[in-house]
């Protein structure tokens, strides 16, 4: 049988010059849309942080990190925080910016879903220079809960991403690729 890592690599379309010149774009949705990749790889992210205490919530990062946080909290019987972009979220948030390799960024996360403590698995499609997952940590972190670990099915090399989380967030990826 075919490894998840086999099957991220396999499965995701390198797409050249998306969304701007010069940016080798890595499209994981294949990965989503086969039958038996999208339910191994799922497995696969979340099986080093099931030992132990284990996770009690996964928290998907808009928006290809919700496809992995549902299909990994549907495994383990848990539920699904979802990290939005700012202004999506109706009522009271939490907001974080972060920088971008252009520019600013902002993602939301409405506090008081679960209850003070919770244990977070923190879930995305790809680990660049850790600044998306940083947010997000402090945003749950500020909710009262604690993210006891980063997935995603790819880190890009050279971009210190898993330095920036390490060791205080533990991370796991199916795959490095090239920046
Ligand atoms: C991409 C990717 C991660 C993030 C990683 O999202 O989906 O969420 O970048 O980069 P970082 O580690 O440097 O923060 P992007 O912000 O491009 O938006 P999208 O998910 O809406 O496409
Ligand atoms: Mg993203």
């Amino acid at each position: 049988t075919e490894t998840a890592a086999a099957l991220v690599e396999r499965l995701t379309a390198i797409v050249p010059d998306f969304p701007k010149p010069g940016i080798l774009f890595r499209d994981v949705t294949p990965v989503f849309s086969d039958p038996v990749a999208f339910g191994r790889v799922c497995e696969a992210l979340a099986a080093p942080f099931a030992v132990g205490a284990g996770f009690q919530a996964v928290a998907g990062i808009e928006a290809r990190g919700f496809a992995l946080a549902g299909g990994i909290a549907a495994q383990h019987q848990v539920g699904v925080l979802t990290v939005r972009k700012a202004g999506k979220l109706p009522g009271e948030v939490l907001s974080e910016q972060y920088a971008l390799e252009y520019g600013e960024a902002e993602l939301e996360l409405r506090p008081g879903q679960l209850p003070q403590g919770t244990r977070v698995l923190v879930v995305d499609d790809v680990l660049a220079t850790g600044g998306t997952a940083a947010a997000t940590t402090t945003l749950l972190e500020r909710a009262g809960y604690e993210a006891i670990g980063f997935a995603s099915l790819l880190e890009l090399d050279g971009l210190s991403g898993r330095e920036r989380l390490e060791p205080r967030l533990p991370v796991t990826t199916l795959g490095r690729v090239p920046a």
